[in-house]
Order: structure tokens, then C-alpha cells, then sequence
């Protein structure tokens, strides 16, 4: 039976880093079936809203779902009545179930210099970020009147329980878990949670926690000090795009939503639609790629193409590849040669 993968190219730089990555991905599966489908603004301008029932029943019954990139200024407002491009990204991730959001972060050597932290700090990073997906203030009860508006943070035990999973599950030498448990009383519920999933399952793996505004600091200070991190989903909104840094541009970062047995997972960059520089064919391709190969090893079980695709984009850097993000001047199609050709 063909795999059958459905893309959402979305918005902004969105369709042109997912049409060479779907080339590549017709590289590794042999037979595949894509299926494209409106998502995000594009949608919004389509059918009034960012996520149609049509496409998230397509991508339900997908063996995996790539995703792009959505937003931009044009569907920019404040009005909680007017749809936003986001809201598909949020229906899509609790549609289907997708709690746990893999964010690796490893910084090739050959960008080193491309950092704006120095050569000597980054050196030897290899870390995870285990966002929490599908709860937290993200979903929790929101209010609004003219002059006061409220976003409720709530976790139950099972929800930080199952990512507490996730994450030593991951784990080689040791998870933080990062909170705000000195203040927060949803931090202290998790800490307790994760304490507890620790010593019942986990014991043999070294747990710290560390509170979110001094993972923050150490994540550009010593960020050689990680393996794991672990954290909710707004604390992993903003650590994740901070360590994107360390890799030398956002534009490197791919990320693997999964959790969910019983359907597919969802991979994108870690970076947005990127409205400024779309249209031009200058976005930096290889988050998108590297998200591919996240596609590959953890919806497909391809585990060894992953590895080559992997390799791939490390050895296109290694022969000098850099887009404008990284300050080069290649552009998205030289970016794709350059992998191409590696592979
Ligand atoms: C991300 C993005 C999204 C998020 C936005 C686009 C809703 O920043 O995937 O990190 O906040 O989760
Ligand atoms: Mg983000």
C-alpha cells in the first residue's frame, strides 16, 4: 500500500521550502501518495477558517503530516472574533492528539561561527527540547472583556505525566525539567508529577529541575549542560526558539509533534512563515529538510534514511553552503542543489 503523506505548504515562505522538500521525500519512499491541502491564512482566505474539517479529516487518515509554515501580517489583528492563521496550527496539533513536541537541538560544526554565541560555548551541544503540546495556557479557559482579559494555565497529572514519559524515554544522560514552581502553582503540580513518574519508571536517569528564567540563562551560558529539557508549552515555546540561536539561525530547526499511537505525527521548521523575505527564493530550506528526516525516522520508521538525509544536509554545509540567514548568499534552490548533490 503507498504511504500516503499530506503536505500543508501554508503561508509566506511556506510553499516554496515544501516543494523541494517533498522532492526529496520521493527520494527515500518509494511509493508514496502526497496529498496537498489548504491550512493557515491561505485557508482563512479559502474557506474563512484555518483549519477546514476536510483538512484535518485528510491528515487524520495520513501516515504522516508536513507541514511548512503559517501567519503573516495580513491576518494580524487583536479582534478574538476574526480567525487566525495559528489557530489551525493549534487545531491541527490537538486534533490530533499530538502532546509531544520534539526539538532537537545540535549545532553542526561547520556553522560554529554562524552563531552569534561564541565557538567555545556551543561547541559539543547536543540537546532536546520536550515541549508539552496540547495543554497548558495555550488551551486553557480564556476571557475578555474591554478592559481585562485572562489566559487559564492548567495541566492535569495524566497530561504532565505522559510528556514526563516522552522525556525520559528520549533521555541518554539526564532530563531537566523546567518550571516555575517558586511561583506557579500549575509548576508545582508538575514537578510533583514528574518527581513521581521519576522514581516509579525512571530511576536510573538523572532528573534536575530548574526554574525557567535560569534555564533560560543557562541555555546560552552552558548549554553543553543538557540533554533533555522538558517543559510546558509555553516555557517550550520560548526555549526552543532561544536555543534555535545556538544552531546559528532558526533556520535550522525541525521539530516532530507525536504521542499519538494510533494516528499520524506532524513535522515542521521550528521557524515561521518568514513574511518579509517570501516570494524571493531565499528562505534557508534545511529546517524544512531536517524536518523531512524527523518525518522519516519517527513517522515512517525510516530510520536510516533519516540518517542520510541528515548527513546530507551536514555535508551541504560542510562544502560551504549558506543561505542569507547563516550570511551567505545561496538561495532556497541552491540550498536544495547543494543537498541534492550530497545525498
Ligand atoms: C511554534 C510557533 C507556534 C506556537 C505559533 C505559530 C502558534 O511559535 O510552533 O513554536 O506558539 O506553538
Ligand atoms: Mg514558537
Amino acid at each position: 500500500m503507498a504511504t500516503r503523506i499530506v503536505t500543508l505548504p501554508a503561508d509566506g515562505i511556506g510553499p516554496e521550502i515544501l516543494a523541494p522538500a517533498v522532492d526529496i521525500l520521493k527520494r527515500f519512499v518509494a511509493d508514496v501518495e502526497i496529498e496537498e491541502h489548504v491550512f493557515g491564512g491561505a485557508s482563512i482566505d479559502a474557506h474563512g477558517t484555518a483549519l477546514t474539517d476536510e483538512t484535518l479529516a485528510a491528515a487524520k487518515s495520513a501516515d504522516a503530516v508536513l507541514l511548512a509554515a503559517v501567519g503573516g501580517p495580513k491576518w494580524d489583528t487583536t479582534d478574538p472574533n476574526r480567525p487566525r492563521p495559528e489557530q489551525g496550527l493549534l487545531g491541527l496539533r490537538k486534533g490530533l492528539q499530538l502532546y509531544s513536541n520534539l526539538r532537537p537541538v545540535r549545532p553542526l560544526p561547520a556553522l560554529y561561527d554562524a552563531s552569534p554565541l561564541r565557538r567555545e560555548i556551543i561547541e559539543g551541544t547536543d540537546l532536546l527540547v520536550v515541549r508539552e503540546l496540547t495543554g497548558g495556557i495555550y488551551f486553557g479557559e480564556k476571557t475578555r472583556t474591554q478592559d481585562s482579559a485572562s489566559d487559564l494555565n492548567i495541566y492535569s497529572r495524566e497530561e504532565i505525566e505522559r510528556i514526563a514519559r516522552s522525556a525520559f524515554q528520549a533521555a541518554r544522560t539526564k532530563v531537566t525539567s523546567v518550571d516555575k514552581a517558586n511561583v506557579l502553582e500549575v509548576s508545582r503540580l508538575w514537578r510533583e508529577v514528574v518527581i513521581d513518574v521519576h522514581q516509579r519508571e525512571f530511576s536510573h536517569i538523572p532528573l534536575e529541575h530548574v526554574l525557567v528564567d535560569n534555564a533560560a540563562m543557562q541555555l546560552v551560558s552552558n548549554p553543553t549542560s543538557f540533554d533533555v529539557i522538558v517543559t510546558d508549552n509555553m516555557f517550550g515555546d520560548i526555549l526552543s526558539d532561544e536555543a534555535a540561536m545556538l544552531t546559528g539561525s532558526i533556520g535550522m530547526l525541525p521539530s516532530a509533534s507525536v504521542g499519538n499511537p494510533d494516528g499520524p505525527g506532524l513535522f515542521e521548521p521550528v521557524h515561521g512563515s518568514a513574511p518579509d523575505i517570501a516570494g524571493q527564493g531565499i528562505a534557508n530550506p534545511l529546517a524544512m529538510f531536517l524536518s523531512t528526516a524527523m518525518l522519516l525516522r519517527h513517522g515512517l520508521n525510516l530510520d536510516s534514511e533519516a540518517s542520510t538525509l541528515e548527513s546530507a544536509v551536514d555535508q551541504a554545509l560542510d562544502n560551504g553552503l549558506r543561505t542569507r540567514d547563516l550570511g551567505g548568499t545561496a538561495s532556497t534552490a541552491e540550498a536544495t542543489q547543494a543537498v541534492l548533490a550530497a545525498l
